[in-house]
């Protein structure tokens, strides 16, 4: 086929994943080539020399399917083509082709559990009677009640309400999120050879992974039993998510499906790889989607939700690093992404947010294991609070008033007015607007200026794929060493297996009080300058620093 001059940089290094970075784009967020206000591929691929030069290696890019973008595209109705607002395959092929030129990997999104409702097997079934083969390929039930009257089951939708809708001849379909992304019968074997050939078409064409979207969704509970508790007794079902049983999700059928997705991966060359969107009831669980068997990575979402505290981040740090070292994993790491208020935010929100924020990237950054970054928060960007409601596209919002869209808002790349050059030059618009605020936070306000947030990310990111301590060898999974330290501190080695290369010190202080840190070795790095007490070097308050020293022993 035309793309297979796209070869991975390097089809040598299958275990790239294990320690690399990965930026998020959210592709109708990041960059807008032709003045339509939406983001765009050959946005990315004008774009690439910058996340090159930021020191990222591969790129997650969320889904660009044929869409009528009602879950801001995780509703696709064409698994094998472009939407147009995001431009073509060609402009596909190009835009890969590029980012391997450069050194980038691609990561694409797939979206198996559910598909639109525009998508031709949905239509079919629809127009089809009940008990018919183009039904079977989603789950329609026959409701409860004297005439069918009432939904299948209890389930709820995450996005709000009943999971089930009614169609006209009476039987009811289930959509664990939008009533426009029906759920797909996992337990029909068309369903999963359709997914391992959309699986080789998007290998075919290059890319080196998949993002799994709700990848502990596919298989449910046999009977689709009730869960028993719903919001209408006061107990939404979605509370249990990540914490508790639910009979539509993560049941223990579900790896067989990875089973089957894994030999695909393997058989092509480069180290093509797999991260799952799971969320389990414990870490445990949680580990049994990665391994050598299944998926090479699961999202730490209790690192994304760990609170603003030393403990909370050590618990979460140890248990994520024990499960994945079971399995023989590294861990993958998260701080934001298009799902969840953005972190500077989430720590406080103001000067105190951003400069956790900017702590917590260089704790991130120094952890075993891969990590992954959301579109700017490398330029520190907070959550948009006060988006107009009737600009608000997401369809949680309608339903349960709990909105994404402020962390989904387009990236400022320069000028002093929104867009900030988000569109070609005379573009004034973007699909979210951008706040009034934000020239200072553009991509070209704080290029060059070493206090700011891109300079601290760029810096990091550069020491990080040079330094032999942060390096993971083949197969090896990583780890830290942890070292003593005063309460609300966190302080770790990470130490290269090459004797006598320098070992590299992370310290984190969440305390109330800049704490001394003579004993650490030379800083590297500092999300905030280091002060001075009695001629020995302070870390403030809500800041983190690097330090280098040699291995002792
Ligand atoms: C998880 C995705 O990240 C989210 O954006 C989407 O709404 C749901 N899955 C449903 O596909
Ligand atoms: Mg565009």
């Amino acid at each position: 086929m035309s793309t297979a001059s796209t070869a991975p940089p390097s089809d040598t290094d299958a275990n790239w994943w294990r320690s690399a970075v990965v930026y998020q784009v959210y592709v109708r967020s990041f960059a807008d080539s032709d003045g339509d206000g939406s983001g765009d591929l050959n946005g990315i691929r004008d774009r690439l020399p910058y996340l090159r030069d930021l020191g990222v290696d591969a790129l997650w890019l969320t889904p660009f399917y044929r869409s009528p973008m009602v879950d801001g595209g995780y509703d696709v109705a064409d698994y094998r083509d472009i939407d147009p607002i995001f431009g073509n395959l060609a402009d596909f092929d190009a835009m890969i082709g590029t980012a391997h030129t450069l050194g980038l990997r691609i990561i694409v999104d797939i979206v198996p559990n559910h598909t639109s409702d525009a998508h031709p097997w949905f239509v079919e079934a629809l127009a089809a009677a009940p008990g018919s083969v183009e039904r079977e390929r989603y789950l329609f039930r026959d409701g409860r009640g004297e005439n069918g009257e009432l939904p299948p089951n209890d389930w709820e939708s995450i996005f709000g309400g009943p999971a089930w809708t009614r169609v006209p001849d009476g039987q009811w379909y289930l959509h664990l999120f939008d009533p426009a992304q029906p759920d797909l019968n996992w337990r029909n074997p068309e369903v999963r050879t359709e997914f391992e050939d959309i699986l080789r078409f998007w290998l075919d064409r290059g890319v080196d992974g998949f993002r799994i979207d709700v990848a502990h969704g596919m298989i449910k509970a046999e009977g689709l039993p009730d869960v028993g508790r719903t919001s209408a007794d006061g107990s939404p079902q979605i509370a249990l998510l990540g914490r508790g049983r639910l009979p539509y999700f993560d049941q223990d059928e579900v790896h067989d499906i990875y089973r089957a997705w894994r030999p695909i991966l393997d058989s092509y060359p480069g180290g093509r790889m797999a991260v799952a969107e799971a969320w389990a009831e414990t870490p445990q669980r949680l580990a049994r989607y990665i391994g050598p068997d299944e998926l090479h990575q699961a999202f730490s979402f209790d690192f994304l939700d760990a609170t603003w505290s030393a403990d909370s981040f050590h618990k979460v740090i140890d248990t994520a690093l024990a499960e994945s070292t079971i399995v023989g994993a590294p861990t993958t790491w998260v701080l934001s992404n298009h799902d969840k208020p953005r972190h500077v935010t989430r720590y406080g929100d103001g000067p105190v947010g951003l400069r956790r924020a900017r702590a917590a990237a260089l704790l991130m950054l120094a952890l075993p294991g891969c990590a992954y970054l959301y579109q700017g928060e490398e330029l520190g960007l907070p959550e948009v609070l006060d988006l107009p409601d009737e600009l608000r596209q997401d369809p949680a919002f309608l339903r349960t008033g709990q909105t994404r869209d402020g962390c989904r808002v387009p990236l400022p790349w320069s000028g002093d007015l929104p867009p900030y050059g988000f569109g070609p030059q005379g573009c004034e618009s973007s699909w979210l607007p951008a706040p009034t605020t934000w020239a200072k936070l553009s991509v070209a306000a704080q290029t060059g200026d070493p206090a700011s947030t891109l300079e601290l990310y760029r810096a990091a990111l550069h020491i990080r794929r040079a330094h032999p301590a942060l390096t993971i060898e083949d197969t090896g999974t990583g780890s830290l060493t942890w070292l003593p330290a005063e309460p609300g501190v966190l302080a770790f080695t990470r130490t290269a297996d090459a004797p006598g290369s320098p070992e590299l010190v992370c310290v984190v202080n969440f305390s109330d009080a800049p704490i001394q840190v003579a004993g650490y070795g030379n800083s590297i790095v500092a999300s905030a300058p280091l002060g001075q007490q009695d001629g020995e070097p302070m870390l403030p308050v809500d800041a983190a620093a690097w330090f280098e020293r040699p291995q002792l022993g």
